[in-house]
């Protein structure tokens, strides 16, 4: 097949959609693949190391979308590419057309065959195509809570891990999922007093079973969330109700019950943040301040790490593309449940409810084109 990876062009977006050693192992099955110039550069990526890897470089975008029988991107496309993409051509990136009505119907027009990572879904209901960012944005967490709680920057200048004598600062994590997980592994190995909650009580005996022994697990409930507030220096937010705007567990009013330069980090602010005060924020500018409590609010946390989140995100999706390419999408789809729920739109024809539901479009299923 002919692969094409175009360089992302979405606003500060660093990632690429295939590394060398992704491109290698497509290459190894006789794939053709072309590159656009300078697309892994800003993950550190050269095009010398794609060319060792057999992947050809292309000068420009619009050559690298007119050869292509399937595109690798990262970010969904944006208007500039609405018009590069054709009839049958094969897209598999995220999309999140739920989201946003004009990508759904420039992709409907152009009559592609557009498979989401997002909707991509393992029988046990997991999404593999947004674990790897949700693990990155988990770990980061702390990385920038860390940060933001030093005098400088505004915070109430605490060591995260305390020194011989002092005690370290405390750490709050709302949500016991991907990303609190990740968040609690960084701020117990930095060594502060963690403490996660959840509305999960397996999930909670699953975290007590896991987790070393400066994590604590606490149910989540206003009244022990209102306990907490006022002796923790670094509240990490992350939950999820999958199809759902993230609940409001720390309101504006709770903010007076925490100290100044306490950080709130709200992971969650892509769903609506599950912090009141939320507002997104970016990384040119990801703090602001309320009641002498620090926000930061960065909805694309992943995209300040490009190198690490392109190869936590091409772990995921190679073996995915890999199917793709080897059986075409069709067969591909056929053999595995997983890929065919990241059908979204197939040759101008809406195949995934949430999207159609979301735009009232007419539904289409999806073993009718396969
Ligand atoms: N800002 C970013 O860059 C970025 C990157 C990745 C993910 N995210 C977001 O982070 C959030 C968390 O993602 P995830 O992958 O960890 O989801 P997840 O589904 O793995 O975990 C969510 C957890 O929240 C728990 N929960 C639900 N209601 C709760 C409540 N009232 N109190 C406490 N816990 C509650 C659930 O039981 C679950 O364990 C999502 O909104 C996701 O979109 C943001």
């Amino acid at each position: 097949m002919i692969i094409g990876v175009p360089k992302e062009i979405k606003n500060n977006e660093n990632r690429v959609a295939l590394t060398p050693s992704g491109a290698k192992e497509l290459a190894k099955y006789g794939h053709d693949i072309y590159v656009q110039t300078n697309a892994g550069s800003g993950s550190g990526f050269s095009d010398t190391q794609y060319e060792e890897a057999g992947a050809n470089i292309l000068p420009d975008i619009k050559s690298v979308y007119g050869r292509s029988e399937m595109i690798i991107k990262v970010k969904e496309p944006i208007q500039e590419e609405y018009g590069l993409i054709r009839e049958d051509q094969l897209v598999f990136t995220y999309f999140h057309f739920a989201s946003y009505e004009p990508l759904t119907r420039a992709m409907i027009d152009n009559k592609s065959i557009c498979l989401a990572y997002e909707t991509v879904e393992k029988e046990d209901r997991s999404l593999p195509l947004l674990i790897p960012m949700s693990e990155v944005a988990g770990r980061m967490s702390v990385q920038e809570g860390a940060k933001y709680l030093e005098k400088p920057l505004k915070g109430r200048g605490i060591l995260l891990g305390g020194v011989p004598g002092v005690r370290p600062a405390k750490v709050l994590i709302l949500g016991g999922g991907i990303v609190g997980t990740q968040a609690a592994i960084m701020a117990a190995g930095l060594g502060a007093d963690v403490t996660i909650m959840d509305i999960s009580l397996p999930r909670l005996r699953y975290l007590a079973d896991i987790m070393p022994a400066n994590v604590n697990t606490y149910m989540s409930s206003e009244y022990n969330i209102r306990e907490l507030l006022p002796s923790h220096d670094l509240i990490v937010g992350a939950v999820l109700i999958p199809g759902a705007k993230a609940p409001h567990l720390i309101t504006r009013d709770m903010l007076k019950l925490m100290r100044p330069g306490t950080v709130l980090v709200d992971v969650a602010v892509d769903q609506g943040g599950c912090i009141e005060t939320c507002e997104p924020t970016t990384h040119e500018n990801p703090t602001y301040i309320i009641d002498d409590i620090v926000h930061y609010c960065v909805a694309n946390m992943p995209g300040a790490v490009p190198y690490t989140s392109t190869l936590a995100l091409t772990n995921a999706t190679l073996p995915y593309a890999l199917q793709l390419a080897n059986k075409g999408w069709k067969k591909a789809c056929q053999e595995n449940k997983e890929l065919k729920l990241g059908l979204n739109i197939i040759k101008g024809d809406v195949v995934y409810k949430g999207v159609s539901d979301a735009f009232d479009l007419p539904h289409h299923n999806v073993d009718n084109y396969l």
